[in-house]
């Protein structure tokens, strides 16, 4: 299983991934990125990665798009492979695909233009409560950033008694091992624990595509992050508005970037806290992840979201209960067989275990493959890293843009019908939408 297995390898890689420049002068709250760069620092010092000399190999291919060519030649081969089809790029600020790599050189990051005063409201949701003034948030009264947060809080013992109280029934199945489908032989074929990861078992309310043909739920994971800045600022430019999973560690590092999507008019939504295998987390431990991951969304906005996504596609039904009596509804994204998803493997270009051909070549398939579905679409992609923002803005979006026929791009709650307001639990028509807990 692709994404189980080099998603676990990733991580060690994706902290090296962290180049120290941005993050020296600012976000000393985040500290879990600031020592992961700080440890990178000898290792991207060194020049040895084989991410990096590929890169330069490439860079013969790439210089036509550096120079603001709108149409790379679809023979165009680099150091990574060639691209098999006709790139229209049209993101004249496009740094070249093959310097979008594990290794980069870190670039400098854009402070946000605007943050938004306590009091501002989202204009598309008119009963939103405005939103707290993102100042006065202590991280001091959050959990360790990027930890699952102790169980035995005041307030996750709250949340266990909600859950508890919800009457929805949790299923009594163990924790899964770490290690994903390879390292839990039965459970992988257990179809009672419809675990998602290992062949694709979905639930009625599980939302993994849009309803309508050509419509792209646009999604982003695992941010706020120093890189968000410039792809608001692309999406601001194009008019396009999409749904962000934020993790609960990067919101209390980042709130006004946080706020910034929410004013905008994109859709915010749970990530958890510290970004686990939420399968092999305890009932105690999922409940304490959701639980800080939605409290800290509903301080920095002022709204608690009622949707989520798990961090790798990791779900089964015990886990998918607990949320729901969270009042969270499980977001995916959309897959065509028991092993293809509609991933751009963008988290692995971050990593090195995928190159910027490779992401392309997915992303023309994914296209492909829209066509070919009689619903919309639902992708997997990140706002956490340089290289996913560096391929988003330049190259994946750009390429959607131009799509024939046109895709209807929007946040997940738009292309399922529903108004913004119905994103979050204060502000949802529960006439028309239950919330969760009473589906
Ligand atoms: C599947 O999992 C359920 C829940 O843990 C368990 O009761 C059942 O015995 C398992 N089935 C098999 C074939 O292992
Ligand atoms: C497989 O599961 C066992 C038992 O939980 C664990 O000790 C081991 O580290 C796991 N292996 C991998 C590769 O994750
Ligand atoms: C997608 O389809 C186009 C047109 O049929 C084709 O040229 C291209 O090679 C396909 N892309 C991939 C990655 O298969
Ligand atoms: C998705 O696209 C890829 C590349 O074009 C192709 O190999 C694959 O068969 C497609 N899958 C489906 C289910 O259409
Ligand atoms: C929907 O129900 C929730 C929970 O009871 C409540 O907080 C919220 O205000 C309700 N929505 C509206 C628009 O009244
Ligand atoms: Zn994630």
């Amino acid at each position: 299983m692709r994404f189980a297995l080099v998603s676990a390898l990733a991580l060690p890689l994706l902290a090296s991934a962290h180049g120290p420049a941005g993050l020296q002068h600012h976000h000393v709250r985040d500290t879990t990125t600031a020592s992961a760069a700080a440890s990178s620092a000898s290792a991207s010092g060194s020049g040895t990665s084989s991410a990096a000399s590929s890169a330069a190999s490439g860079s013969a291919a790439a210089s036509s798009v550096a120079t603001g060519t709108a149409v790379a030649s679809g023979a165009s081969s680099s150091g990574f492979g060639t691209i098999t089809f006709t790139l229209a790029s049209t993101n004249p600020t496009a740094i070249p695909y093959s310097s979008i790599t594990y290794g980069a050189a870190t670039q400098t990051t854009h402070a946000m233009s605007v943050t938004y005063t306590a009091g501002s409201k989202p204009t598309d949701i008119p009963n939103a409560p405005p939103i707290p003034n993102w100042a006065s948030l202590n991280p001091k009264n959050y959990p360790t950033l990027d930890k699952t947060p102790p169980t035995d809080s005041d307030e996750v013992k709250q949340w266990i008694q909600e859950v508890a109280n919800s009457g929805v029934p949790i299923p009594d199945f163990a924790p899964t091992n770490p290690g994903g489908c390879s390292n839990n032989t039965e459970a992988a074929k257990n179809a009672t624990l419809c675990w998602w990861t290992c062949g694709g078992c979905d639930r009625d309310y599980d939302v993994s595509a849009c309803p309508t043909k050509d419509n792209w739920g646009l999604t982003y994971d695992d941010g706020p992050s120093d890189y968000t800045t410039d792809l608001l600022a692309y999406l601001d430019q194009q008019d396009i508005r999409g749904t962000f999973f934020a993790v609960g560690s990067r919101v209390i590092s980042r709130p006004a970037l946080a706020q910034a999507e929410y004013i905008k008019g994109h859709q915010v939504a749970v990530h958890t806290w510290s970004h686990p295998y939420m399968t092999t987390k305890t009932n105690e431990e999922v409940i304490a992840e959701l639980g800080w991951s939605r409290k800290v969304i509903k301080d920095t906005l002022g709204v608690t979201p009622i949707y989520w996504r798990p961090p790798y596609g990791d779900i089964d039904d015990r886990v998918r209960a607990i949320g729901m009596a969270m009042n969270l509804y499980p977001v995916m994204w959309t897959r065509i067989s028991s092993t293809q998803t509609f991933d751009t493997l963008d988290y692995d270009l971050a990593g090195g275990q995928a190159n910027p051909v490779q992401v392309l070549d997915s992303w023309d398939s994914i296209m492909n493959n829209s066509t070919q579905i009689d619903t919309g679409f639902i992708v997997l992609e990140h706002d956490l890293f340089q290289q996913t923002v560096d391929i988003a803005v330049g190259y994946i979006l750009p390429e959607a843009l131009a799509h024939k026929p046109a895709y209807n791009i929007t946040p997940v709650i738009t292309c399922l019908g529903m108004p913004m307001a119905n994103a979050y639990m204060e502000t949802n028509d529960n006439s028309t939408n239950k919330l969760p807990a009473r589906e």
